[in-house]
């Protein structure tokens, strides 16, 4: 790649002038090639083995047929394709399932950022009642019961089967579903062909115009906060978590990394394409709460029809390969 085409590339990529400049972050960027993991739980190939057998196995519900990739479905970039999923019983969950590719490079997780590391995540929905209603003494019991998973325990972490190992095994493998090679990636890495005419055109709206940039930047094309944008108000979100009003109904910036594989949107569900969702931002967004508090975005109803057809282009050219990940033989 020449000199000259690395500088339009970069002129290209970070935020346009009118963005604050005193926020230099607000770009798009590559993704790392791997995700750093805590010094308390290196990353290697057996740990992520063993996590990914216990992420894919029944025995880890109450009644021994709900795995984590009953919702979380690799071939749907981890997210089931539901508005809302069965849990326990077949009643379905509040939130929408979240995709999971590319999960660990985000700093709190779920949609109102209730855990602080995938360690912390992982045994709430085992847990959780209304998801896989596990009682974790009763699972450490069950799977030391499976010598195939006491001998990986032992070789690992040379404990028995434990709920930190547990926890520690499914952050590990879910910090391996790193994507690559998106459309978009190989724009950004110089090859202006990569994404077609439209999805251009989506890119500078969404760097421009559209003002889409402001929350969905960086590598996840997510900034990690929390905003009120108002596609519905029934659940008060960060609010919950921190009691605090001015939270309310503020959910995380989902990443948009293959986001194409991840309808219907938003933490209800409640969006069935992307188009709707692009629709919903330039005609949809209402003006305040119920309780009158302003939101963090406003509708831009000068938009036209293309813009938003070039906009869903931009977010289909976002899609990158997982990992090749085909359910495991599960230890006897
Ligand atoms: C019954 C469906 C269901 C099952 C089973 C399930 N999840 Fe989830 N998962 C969800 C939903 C719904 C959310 C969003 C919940 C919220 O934000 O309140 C979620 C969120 C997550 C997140 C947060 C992602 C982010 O971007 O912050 C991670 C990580 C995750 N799940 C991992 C797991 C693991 C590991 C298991 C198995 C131990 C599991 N899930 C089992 C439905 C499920
Ligand atoms: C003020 C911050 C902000 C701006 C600006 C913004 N978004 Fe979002 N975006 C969010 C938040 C927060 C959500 C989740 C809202 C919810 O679940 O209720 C979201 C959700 C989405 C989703 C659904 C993702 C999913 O997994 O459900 C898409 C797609 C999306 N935004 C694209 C865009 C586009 C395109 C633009 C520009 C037209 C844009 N966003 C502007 C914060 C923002």
């Amino acid at each position: 790649m020449s000199r000259h085409f690395i500088v339009v590339m970069l002129l290209t990529t970070t935020a346009p002038a009118f963005v604050h400049a005193e926020v230099p972050t607000r770009s798009l960027r590559a993704l790392p090639e791997s995700v750093r993991s805590p010094a308390s739980n290196a990353l290697t190939p057996e740990k992520v083995e063993l996590g990914k057998q216990l992420f894919f196995d029944p025995r880890l519900s109450g009644d021994n047929r709900m795995s984590c990739a009953t919702c979380h479905i690799p071939q749907k970039a981890f997210a089931d394709g539901l508005a809302k999923s069965p849990g326990n019983g077949g009643k379905l969950l509040a939130r929408n399932t979240q995709g999971l590719a590319n999960v660990g490079l985000f700093a709190t997780f779920f949609w109102d950022g209730r855990a602080s590391s995938l360690e912390e995540q992982a045994l709430a929905p085992i847990e959780s009642p209304e998801e896989m209603n596990q009682d974790i003494d009763e699972l450490e019991k069950e799977l030391n019961d499976v010598p195939g998973y006491v001998t990986q325990f032992q070789a690992i972490f040379g404990t028995l089967v434990t709920r930190d190992g547990i926890a520690k095994s499914l952050a590990a493998f879910q910090r391996t579903l790193v994507t690559k090679a998106s459309p978009f990636d190989r724009y950004l890495a110089g090859d202006k062909a990569a994404i077609s005419t439209a999805a251009r055109r989506g890119l500078e709206l969404f760097e421009g115009d559209a003002g889409c940039i402001q929350c969905h930047n960086g590598p996840l094309l997510s900034d990690g906060k929390f905003y009120r944008i108002g596609a519905s108000w029934r659940d008060r979100g960060r609010g919950i978590i921190t009691e605090n009003p001015d939270d309310d109904y503020r959910f995380r910036t989902p990443t948009l990394r293959n986001v194409a594989e991840t309808a219907p949107y938003m933490h209800d569900g409640s969006l069935k394409t992307l188009y709707d969702v692009v629709l919903f931002y330039f005609r949809g967004v209402p003006k305040a709460t119920p309780e009158g508090q302003p939101l963090d975005i406003e509708p831009r109803v000068d938009s036209s029809f293309s813009d938003i057809d070039s906009l869903v282009a931009f977010l289909r050219s976002l899609t990158g390969e997982l990992p090749d990940i085909g359910a495991p033989t599960l230890p006897q």
